[in-house]
Formats: C-alpha cells, sequence, structure tokens
C-alpha cells in the first residue's frame, strides 16, 4: 500500500463537558472519494474543522503529504494543498460571481506579486493564468453566463456550485466537501456527483464528502467511514456500510435517510 496522502491518528476534541470526535482516524488514499457519513451532531464537521486548522485538537497528529500538520494556521493547511468549503456557504454575497474565483486565487497571487517586484513580466504573466483558470472553472461549473452577477442572485445550487469552484483556485490536491449537496432537489444533486466526478478526473484530486443523507455519497465514495457520537462504528464499501446492522441502528429515529 502506498503512503495515504492524508494520515490521521488518535485525534480528539471536546467543547466543555462535550466530547465531539473522540479517537478518531483516517488513512486516504490518493486518488479516492471517500465519504464520511454519520447522523446530525455526529462530529462530522468537527472533523472538517480539526483537518482544516479552524479548530486545534487536544490531542492526535494530522499528516498530510508525510508533513505534519497538526499546528498549522487554515492558511499554511491551504498552501499545502488542503482544502474545505463549508456546510454554511461562506461567499461573499455582493461581489460578482467571477470576483468570488479571484479573491479565493489571492494567495497564490500574492506570492508571485511580491516575487514579481523584481520581476514584472512574471507578475502579468501570473495575471494572465489566474484569468485562465477563472475561466475554466466558470465553464466547468456552467457559470460563464453569470459571471457578471453578484453571487448573492444566483440560484442556492449553482452557489453551491461557485463554492466548490472557489475551493478548487487554490490548487488543492485533497478537498473536503461538507454537505454539497445540502439543500438541492434530486435533479441538482446528481448533477452535482456528476461534477464531482469529472473536476476529480480533471484535477486530479482526492476528496472526502460529508453527507448525513446516504444516497448521494454512496453513489460516489469507494470507501464510507460512519461515524456515531463522535467516534468511527463503521468503515467500508457502500454495500458493506447499507448491510451494517450498528449503521441501521444509529440512523433509526434521527430522521436521516439510510438508502
Ligand atoms: N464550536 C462548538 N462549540 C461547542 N459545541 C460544538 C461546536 N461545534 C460543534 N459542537 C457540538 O459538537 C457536536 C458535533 O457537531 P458537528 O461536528 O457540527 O456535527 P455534524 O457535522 O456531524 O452534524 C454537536 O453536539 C455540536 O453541538
Ligand atoms: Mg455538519
Amino acid at each position: 500500500m502506498p503512503e495515504p496522502i492524508l494520515k490521521v491518528t488518535d485525534l480528539w476534541k471536546s467543547f466543555g463537558g462535550l466530547t465531539a470526535v473522540n479517537d478518531y482516524y483516517l488513512e486516504l488514499p490518493l486518488g479516492m472519494i471517500y465519504g464520511l457519513i454519520g447522523p446530525n451532531g455526529a462530529g462530522k464537521t468537527t472533523i472538517f474543522n480539526l483537518l482544516s486548522g479552524v479548530l486545534k485538537p487536544n490531542r492526535g497528529r494530522i499528516v498530510f503529504n508525510q508533513i505534519d500538520i497538526t499546528q498549522f494556521r487554515p492558511d499554511q493547511i491551504t498552501r499545502v494543498g488542503l482544502t474545505r468549503t463549508f456546510q454554511n456557504l461562506r461567499l461573499f454575497p455582493s461581489l460578482s460571481v467571477e470576483m468570488n474565483l479571484k479573491i479565493a486565487n489571492h494567495i497564490h497571487l500574492y506570492y508571485s506579486f511580491v516575487s514579481s517586484l523584481s520581476n514584472l513580466p512574471g507578475f502579468f504573466h501570473s495575471e494572465r493564468e489566474m484569468q485562465k483558470k477563472v475561466d475554466t472553472m466558470l465553464d466547468i461549473f456552467g457559470l460563464t453566463q453569470y459571471k457578471d452577477e453578484l453571487a448573492t442572485n444566483l440560484p442556492y445550487g449553482l452557489q453551491r456550485k461557485l463554492d466548490i469552484a472557489r475551493a478548487l483556485m487554490t490548487d488543492p490536491k485533497v478537498v473536503l466537501l461538507d454537505e454539497p449537496s445540502a439543500g438541492m432537489n434530486t435533479g441538482e444533486s446528481e448533477d452535482l456527483a456528476r461534477l464531482i466526478l469529472q473536476i476529480k478526473e480533471k484535477f486530479r484530486l482526492t476528496l472526502v464528502i460529508v453527507e448525513h443523507r446516504m444516497p448521494f455519497v454512496m453513489g460516489l465514495a469507494g470507501i464510507v467511514q460512519v461515524l456515531d457520537y463522535g467516534s468511527v462504528i463503521a468503515q467500508g464499501t457502500p454495500e458493506e456500510i447499507q448491510n451494517n446492522p450498528q449503521v441501521i441502528e444509529a440512523y433509526l429515529g434521527t430522521g436521516d435517510t439510510i438508502a
């Protein structure tokens, strides 16, 4: 087995008396779509907050691409190639679709700008590169015709797509998607699933997708991990997970759909 691109061991996080994540582990193989599911409140978003540096764990270790990132700031984590989207969208509502993408590219542009003080052609080159990248994202995500619209005026499904496009502007190797199909109807979420497969191939991504509704992730993921009360209760292929009695038990009475 090759080294996983992301390896998490013995991760814990508590808020006051509540242990939201306990002894979480993950070995994420390069190029995989990995599903992380579990009822509401299971600790899925908290795990993403830990992996992306938004929260610091009480204990545990997070190694990305052989670099220990456990104590890294969120911007440092983005820079090494790990990025995430938020369950609640974090777009700039009163900026255009195109500007939302350009701002996401900022950390890269900033560094090329500094290096360009002695190399102006290099700067213009990187600005052209950025525009090319923006145009590519607009095209792939079907947003070209909306590029001058304010983000807030987009239909909700397109706002969610824009949020993923923004994440890709930082050239990630690994992308964590927190409930990407939330608020979408069946047609929109099937369309999004196809898009996720397409961007995975095009940008050679490894993805972790969080969902509390199972069907979306079951069609996409190679391996699914199930979380309940902050602990991993099962891990396996979608078929194994769907037939696991412990998983069915965890979902019973939550109102969440298992299949
Ligand atoms: N910043 C926080 N402060 C206090 N409690 C939190 C915080 N974030 C999450 N929690 C609690 O941790 C548990 C897990 O939450 P969360 O990770 O958001 O679950 P999920 O994403 O699986 O629905 C919940 O009980 C939630 O109320
Ligand atoms: Mg959540």
